[in-house]
């Protein structure tokens, strides 16, 4: 990748997350929700891991002015996205973007109130991998603190998921790609790691974490809120 997204590009990946996912903003306004009704008005500490991009930042950051974020992604590009939205939005004081993964995090002075992991786990191809990911970020976690994870989800084996990309794929035509083009992403997109929702539900008991609900799906996606054991 390039050292700095070209505009272009910066507007497609925004874009095109809002076309895989045409829930995308409703998301994150309802992850809002849930870190609201359970940090209350308290200041609060929350970790974004997958920070790149800045949309957690922007969307949590300016109507929460008691949070705090500390943001963690591997890409510079990414991450650079993130700091221009912090600037733009006047949340830097708020706002730490660490470049790394989350064994990257420095030891913090105190755990964090909260934590999200929005589209990364189904990046992350060993499986020994996306638990060691949630095993850290709930040892980071108080007792008690909320976390949410979404994550591309399904059997690669079942025709259940091949529907499912059909549906997505469909999403890129009516927004008006070329069907060659479409088919192409159909291809690409197999090679990121889906694995079945009940083996996600499993990691995340396997790392700690309790009260594990399935609140959020949109096509590939779904979302699960939970607890820091
Ligand atoms: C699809 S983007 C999602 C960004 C943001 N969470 C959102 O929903 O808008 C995925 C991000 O995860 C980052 N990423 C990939 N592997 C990661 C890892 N092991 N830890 C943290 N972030 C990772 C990528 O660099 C990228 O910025």
């Amino acid at each position: 990748m390039k050292d700095e997204l070209t505009f272009k590009s910066k507007n497609t990946i925004e874009a095109n997350a809002r076309i895989s996912i045409p829930t995308y903003d409703t998301l994150f306004t309802m992850v809002q929700s849930y870190f609201r009704a359970k940090l209350g008005e308290k200041e609060a500490s929350l970790l974004v891991i997958g920070a790149g991009g800045g949309n957690e930042l922007a969307a949590w950051g300016p109507s929460n002015p008691k949070w705090t974020f500390t943001g963690v992604d591997p890409s510079k590009e990414m991450l650079q996205m993130a700091k221009n939205k912090s600037i733009q939005l006047g949340l830097e004081s708020r706002v730490r973007l660490i470049q790394g993964t989350i064994t990257d995090l420095p030891l913090p002075d105190s755990k964090f109130d909260a934590a999200s992991c929005i589209l990364v786990l189904h990046f992350i191809v060993d499986v020994q991998q996306k638990l060691k990911l949630l095993r850290t970020i709930k040892d980071n976690l108080k007792p008690g603190a909320p976390f949410i994870l979404v994550s591309a989800y399904g059997d690669p084996g079942e025709a259940e998921l091949q529907d499912r990309i059909n549906v997505w794929k469909s999403f890129y035509l009516d927004a008006g790609y070329e069907l060659s083009k479409v088919d192409e992403m159909g291809k690409v997109i197999m090679n990121i790691s889906f694995i079945p929702e009940d083996h996600i539900e499993r990691l995340l008991v396997e790392s700690g974490f309790t009260n594990i609900a399935r609140f959020y799906s949109t096509g590939l996606f779904a979302g699960w809120i939970c607890h820091a054991g």
